[in-house]
């Protein structure tokens, strides 16, 4: 996968290029196609977590909110994935003895956080701020499609730049009321009026920023 510094077809064209002497070009298209980061964001990247957990189950059977585990995206620029502490307040009950829990169980007996691997990742030189959004009235729908129906998490939109300003510009047909943030099945687009989003508009003083330094700082 594109996860490394160079997509795989790269490894092909490379040699063919460098014996061609198009070294310094090629690193320079390269640099800006695939940022200064040591991986691309792929839409679709779905990697195997340490422990089976299921948004499908907890988030979508169960109905938990999203702030009952992700409890830090209102008030701040991270959206933390919750500490062993939070399972346990119910797995101490819950199932204690599965082995699909023994990753938790082990976890919570040595204090060692559970090594989850991060899903979305901008590169170091963009900045995100999940607060920003949630308390305008983007909902994590918008960004991360639909988790609660998810076994696994993937990354289903590209956290590409021009994405990003797709928004920003034309931010309108993706508000919602601000209760309604971490509600997955909520779609804006039935719910209300095109008067009523301008309305949103208005009550959240949106205008999102175009600047570069507002992403790259
Ligand atoms: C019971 C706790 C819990 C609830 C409730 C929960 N999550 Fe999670 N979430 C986790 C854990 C643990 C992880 C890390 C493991 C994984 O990716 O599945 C995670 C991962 C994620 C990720 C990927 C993070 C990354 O690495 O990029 C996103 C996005 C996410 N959750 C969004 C949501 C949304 C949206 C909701 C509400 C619909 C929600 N979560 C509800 C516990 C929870
Ligand atoms: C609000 C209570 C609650 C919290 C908090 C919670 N869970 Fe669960 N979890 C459940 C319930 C209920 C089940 C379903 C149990 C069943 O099927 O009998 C479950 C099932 C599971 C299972 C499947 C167990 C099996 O044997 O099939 C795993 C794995 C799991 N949870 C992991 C986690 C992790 C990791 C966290 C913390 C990020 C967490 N849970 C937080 C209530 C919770
Ligand atoms: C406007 C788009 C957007 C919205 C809305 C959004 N997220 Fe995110 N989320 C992102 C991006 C981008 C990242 C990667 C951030 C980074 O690498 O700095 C991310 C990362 C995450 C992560 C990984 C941990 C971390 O460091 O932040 C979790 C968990 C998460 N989001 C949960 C949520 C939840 C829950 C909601 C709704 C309450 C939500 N997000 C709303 C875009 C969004
Ligand atoms: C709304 C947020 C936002 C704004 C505004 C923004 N960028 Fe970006 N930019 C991003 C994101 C997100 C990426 C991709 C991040 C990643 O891959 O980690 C990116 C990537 C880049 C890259 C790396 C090459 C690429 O296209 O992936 C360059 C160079 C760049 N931006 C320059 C700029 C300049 C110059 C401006 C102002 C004209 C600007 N950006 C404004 C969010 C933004
Ligand atoms: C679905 C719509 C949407 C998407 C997608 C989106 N944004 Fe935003 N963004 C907004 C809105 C709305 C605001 C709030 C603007 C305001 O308060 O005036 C905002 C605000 C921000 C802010 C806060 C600016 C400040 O004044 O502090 C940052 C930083 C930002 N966005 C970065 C990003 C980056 C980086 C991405 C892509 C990874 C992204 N946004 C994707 C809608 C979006």
């Amino acid at each position: 996968m594109s996860r490394f510094l160079f997509p795989k077809w790269s490894n092909l064209l490379l040699p063919g290029l460098i014996a061609a002497g198009a070294v310094m070009p090629l690193y320079a298209v390269f640099f800006v196609a695939y940022g200064f980061s040591p991986k691309t964001l792929d839409a679709g990247y779905q990697p195997v977590q340490p422990v089976p957990f299921s948004h499908a189950l907890h988030a979508g059977q169960l109905g938990m909110d999203c702030r009952y585990c992700h409890n830090t995206v209102e008030d701040a620029s991270h959206a933390a994935v919750p500490p062993t502490q939070t399972c346990m307040n119910c797995h101490t009950q819950i199932r204690p003895e599965s082995p699909k829990l023994v990753e938790v169980q082990e976890s919570y007996r040595t204090g060692k956080p559970i090594e989850w691997i991060r899903i979305h990742k901008l590169g170091d030189y963009s900045y995100f701020n999940h607060a920003a959004h949630v308390n305008r009235g983007v909902g994590c729908v918008s960004c991360h499609g639909r988790i609660d129906q998810m076994e696994v998490v993937y990354q289903s939109q590209p956290l590409s730049m021009g994405w990003c300003l797709d928004c920003h510009r034309n931010p309108e047909p993706h508000l919602r009321p601000v209760s309604e943030v971490t509600n997955m099945a909520y779609q804006p687009e039935f719910e209300l009026t095109d008067t009523e989003r301008e309305g949103l508009l208005a009550k959240y003083d949106i205008h999102p920023s175009e600047n570069c330094s507002t992403c790259h700082r």
